[in-house]
């Protein structure tokens, strides 16, 4: 084939940005939601925890270059994706579960439900099958044909992010700082390392002290669970109760019973301090600020051409990616 004709059939495989809109696929694939669901609480009887990693995907997806689930995608001879960089690596965890959601859906539906729609409707699905909110969601995203782990590494935030560093950060996609406090919120499911918590446990800023916002007997279950030259694999809950999406962790936080940096920095944090008091008092609020959270973070959209990939690790085109590359 000449290289203008597999130009052609690049440009008609790859559709044009529509914008999202509700019920998207009422027609092309009118059970996509309920198959989503359906797979999604299949996942969270056999293993309670991949609803928390999977709804976490949403952040990582559409933080780096918008909601395009570039961050699926496995890494290639010539791409270095995101799922070795800094903030993903031993850490985002149930890809699986997309894998399967997506066959169910190819079965159901070939070629017509992209990755980065599926990853809003399972983080959708995950927060209220753990007892949270539920909203609708607006749909017809691409997948990307590129991810990039330098992105992601110079975008996301490491644990050991603080209040004012994420308020910063959030305003640079448009998220204001009561939207990164309900967004926080997120961590009221799931649970997070013993290796993104030491150094606040012993050497916080380098003073070889722990942070004294940490409260005291909560400390000294976090030096049981992650003790210097222990196993930082470990999992410690993100808050106390870690199945249940509830208004718990800003309780927590309140206490000084955060296990994050960027967690508990919402508390002690003057800018961010009345939304931690204030959703800790009032779960519907809380409720209310994260849907609209959710929403604004799937709308963050890179604008650039994408596909409906069949297999959500890989490209649909590799082929023509390797033949225009040479
Ligand atoms: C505000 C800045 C944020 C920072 C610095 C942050 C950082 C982290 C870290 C360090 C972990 C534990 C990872 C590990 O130890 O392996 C974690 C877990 C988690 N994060 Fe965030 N996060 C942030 C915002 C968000 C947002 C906006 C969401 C979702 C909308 C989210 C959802 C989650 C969930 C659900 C988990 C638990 C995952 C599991 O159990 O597998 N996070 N986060
Ligand atoms: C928060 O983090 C930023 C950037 O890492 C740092 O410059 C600042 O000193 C930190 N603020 C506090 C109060 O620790
Ligand atoms: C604590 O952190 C400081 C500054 O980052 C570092 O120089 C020091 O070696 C650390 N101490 C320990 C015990 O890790
Ligand atoms: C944690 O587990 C991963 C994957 O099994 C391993 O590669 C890594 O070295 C472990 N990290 C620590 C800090 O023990």
């Amino acid at each position: 084939m000449s290289f203008s004709i597999l130009f052609f059939l690049l440009l008609i495989t790859m559709a044009t940005a529509d914008p999202l809109r509700p019920r998207y696929y009422s027609e092309t694939c009118p059970e996509a939601e309920s198959i989503v669901g359906d797979v999604i609480m299949k996942a969270m009887i056999r293993e309670p925890r991949s609803g928390a990693s999977v709804m976490r995907f949403q952040f990582h997806d559409c933080f780096v270059n918008g909601c395009d689930a570039s961050m699926l995608l496995d890494d290639t001879p010539t791409m270095l994706g995101e799922k070795l960089s800094l903030s993903n690596i031993n850490s985002l965890r149930s890809y699986e579960v997309i894998d399967e959601v997506k066959e169910a859906l190819e079965k159901a539906c070939p070629g017509t439900v992209s990755c980065a729609d599926i990853i809003i409707m399972a983080s959708r699905d995950a927060v209220a099958l753990s007892g949270g909110p539920s909203w609708e969601v607006k749909l017809g995203r691409k997948d990307s044909l590129t991810a990039s782990q330098k992105d992601a590494d110079d975008i996301m935030p490491s644990p050991r992010a603080n209040a004012s560093f994420l308020v910063d950060l959030f305003a640079k996609f448009d998220l204001s700082i009561k939207d990164l406090v309900a967004l926080s919120g997120s961590h009221s499911i799931g649970q997070g390392r013993c290796f993104s918590i030491m150094f606040r446990l012993y050497n916080q800023s380098g003073s070889g002290k722990p942070d004294p916002a940490i409260e005291p007997k909560f400390r000294e279950k976090l030096n049981r669970l992650c003790p210097i030259g222990g196993d930082e694999n470990v999992t410690v809950d993100l808050d106390a109760t870690p199945q249940a999406f509830d208004n718990q962790y800003f309780k927590d936080l309140v206490a000084g019973r955060g296990f994050l940096n960027s967690d508990e920095t919402l508390y002690t944090y003057p800018w961010t301090r009345p939304y931690v008091k204030l959703y800790g008092k009032d779960q519907d609020k809380f409720f209310k600020a994260f849907v609209e959270g959710m929403i604004k973070l799937g709308d963050l959209q890179s604008g650039k051409p994408g596909e409906i990939r069949t297999n959500c690790r890989v490209v649909n085109s590799r082929a023509v990616d390797v033949l225009l590359e040479s």
